[in-house]
C-alpha cells in the first residue's frame, strides 16, 4: 500500500456486502493507517482509520471541529457553503463555547431523563405499530416506522406540532443528502430555519411545557443564546435527532433479518441488559455515519508517527475504528453477545461525544423488540441486491424497507 494519496473518499463498499465499511479501510488500518484522501473539494485531508488513533484525534483538543477554519474537511458542499455564517451551534464549536452550549442541553438527555421518557416512547412506537399492523402487508418499514418514530420523539421533546413534521423530514433529508446542490441546501436550510424562527416567537408569546420553551424562557430570555443561535441548536437537534436514528432502525432490522437465530434473541429476551448489548453491537457493527467525523489540526501534532501540520484537515471513519481487531475480536463478525462492545465509536468520542446517545439507546432498546414481537413473521420483500442502500447520504441506511409478514 503506497503512502500516496488515495483518491475518491467516501471510499465504495464491497458489492454484496451492505453492511461491511469499505474494504478499503481494513487495508489502510494494516499498512498506512494515516494517509491523505482526496474528498470532492479538491482537499486532501489525512484519513485516520485506526482504533487508537481514531480516540487520540477525538480526545485532542488541538483538533478543531470548526467548519469555518480553513482546511476543515467538509463532506459536502452544501455544509461548506454555511460555514462561514455568524451563529454555530455545539457540533461545529470547540471550548469554551462548545462546553457553554451543551451545558445547557445535557440535562435534557440524561439517563435519567431518558428513563422518564420511557412510556411515551412506548405509546409512539405501539401506535405506529397498531397503524401498520391495520393497513396490513406489505409495508415500507422506513415510511411506516423508522422514520416516524424518532421523528415523532425529537418533536415532541423539542415541542414541534405535529402538523409541522413533513416540512422538517423533507428538509432535513435534504440536509443530509450528497445529492444535494448548493442550492437546494441552502433552501432547504433557509426553509427549516424560518419555520424555526416562527416557532421560536411563538414560544416566547406562549412559553409550553417542552425544551424550545424552556430554553427560550431560561437561556434566550437571559441573553445566553441569541435567537438566531437557538435556531440553530434546534436545528441540529432535529436532524441529528431523527436522521441517525431512523437509519439505525431500518439498518439494524435489516441485520436482524438477516441473522434469525440472534433476531430470536432480541424478539424473545426478556433481559433488558442482553438487547441494551445488541444494541450496542448493532451500533458498533454499522457505524452508519459513512462519511466519518471531520476536524482540522490548530497545532502541528503527532499522530501514529506522523507529523499533522496545524490547518490540515483529519477525517475520521469511525465505521473503521469500529472494525479494527486491536479493539475488538473478530471485529467483522455480528454478535449481539460479544463482551468487547462497550467502547465502540458509533456515538464517536471526546467532546463531541454524541449528546443524544441515551435517547437513541432507549429509543432503539424499546424499537427493536417491540417490531419483532409485533410481526415474528416480518420479512423483507425484496433480496439484498434490489434494496436501495444510501450510498449517496452522510448517514447510511436504506431508502426503503419493502417488509411483509
Ligand atoms: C454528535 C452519532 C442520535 C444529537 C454525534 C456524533 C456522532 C453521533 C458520531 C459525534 C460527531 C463528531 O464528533 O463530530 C449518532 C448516532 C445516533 C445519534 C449513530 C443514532 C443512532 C442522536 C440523537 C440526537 C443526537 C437522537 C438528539 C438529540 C447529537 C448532537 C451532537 C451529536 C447534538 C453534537 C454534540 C456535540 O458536538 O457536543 N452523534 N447520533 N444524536 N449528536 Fe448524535
Amino acid at each position: 500500500m503506497s503512502r500516496h494519496t488515495h483518491s475518491g473518499f467516501p471510499f465504495d463498499r464491497a458489492p454484496g456486502c451492505p453492511f461491511d465499511p469499505p474494504p478499503l479501510y481494513a487495508a489502510l488500518r494494516a499498512q498506512a493507517p494515516l494517509v491523505r484522501v482526496r474528498i470532492w473539494d479538491g482537499q486532501t485531508p489525512w484519513l485516520v482509520t485506526r482504533y487508537e488513533d481514531q480516540r487520540a484525534v477525538l480526545a485532542d483538543p488541538r483538533f478543531s471541529a470548526d467548519p469555518s477554519r480553513p482546511g476543515f474537511p467538509s463532506p459536502t458542499e452544501g455544509f461548506k457553503d454555511r460555514s462561514g455564517q455568524e451563529a454555530q451551534a455545539l457540533s461545529m464549536q470547540d471550548d469554551p463555547e462548545h462546553a457553554r452550549q451543551r451545558r445547557m442541553l445535557t440535562g435534557s438527555f440524561t439517563v435519567r431523563q431518558v428513563a422518564a421518557m420511557a412510556p411515551r416512547l412506548v405509546q409512539i412506537i405501539d401506535d405506529l405499530l397498531d397503524r401498520m399492523e391495520a393497513a396490513g402487508p406489505p409495508a415500507d418499514l422506513v415510511e411506516a416506522f423508522a422514520l416516524p418514530m424518532p421523528s415523532l420523539v425529537i418533536s415532541e421533546l423539542l415541542g414541534v406540532p405535529r402538523q409541522d413534521h413533513a416540512l422538517f423530514q423533507r428538509s432535513a433529508g435534504t440536509l443530509i443528502s450528497r445529492e444535494s446542490s448548493v442550492q437546494e441546501f441552502t433552501a432547504a436550510r433557509g426553509e427549516l430555519a424560518g419555520f424555526l424562527g416562527d416557532l421560536i416567537r411563538r414560544k416566547d408569546d406562549d412559553p409550553g411545557d417542552d425544551l424550545l420553551s424552556s430554553l427560550v424562557v431560561t437561556r434566550m430570555r437571559t441573553g445566553e443564546l441569541t435567537p438566531e443561535l437557538l435556531v440553530e441548536t434546534a436545528m441540529t437537534l432535529l436532524v441529528a435527532g431523527h436522521e441517525t436514528t431512523a437509519n439505525q432502525l431500518a439498518l439494524g432490522t435489516l441485520v436482524l433479518l438477516r441473522h434469525p437465530e440472534q433476531l430470536a434473541v432480541v424478539r424473545d429476551s426478556d433481559d433488558p441488559a442482553q438487547v441494551a448489548s445488541a444494541v450496542e453491537e448493532l451500533l458498533r457493527y454499522l457505524s452508519i455515519t459513512q462519511n466519518g467525523l471531520s476536524r482540522v489540526a490548530t497545532e502541528d501534532v503527532e499522530i501514529a508517527g506522523h507529523m499533522i501540520r496545524a490547518g490540515e484537515g483529519v477525517l475520521v471513519p469511525n465505521a473503521a475504528g469500529n472494525r479494527d481487531a486491536a479493539a475488538f475480536r473478530e471485529p467483522d463478525r455480528f454478535d449481539i453477545g460479544r463482551p468487547d462492545v462497550r467502547g465502540h465509536l458509533a456515538f464517536g468520542y471526546g467532546i463531541h461525544q454524541c449528546l443524544g446517545q441515551n435517547l437513541a439507546r432507549k429509543e432503539l432498546q424499546l424499537a427493536y423488540p417491540a417490531l419483532l414481537r409485533r410481526f415474528p413473521e416480518l420479512r423483507t420483500t425484496l433480496p439484498d441486491q434490489d434494496i436501495r442502500f444510501k450510498h449517496d447520504m452522510i448517514a447510511y441506511g436504506v431508502h426503503e424497507l419493502p417488509v411483509s409478514w
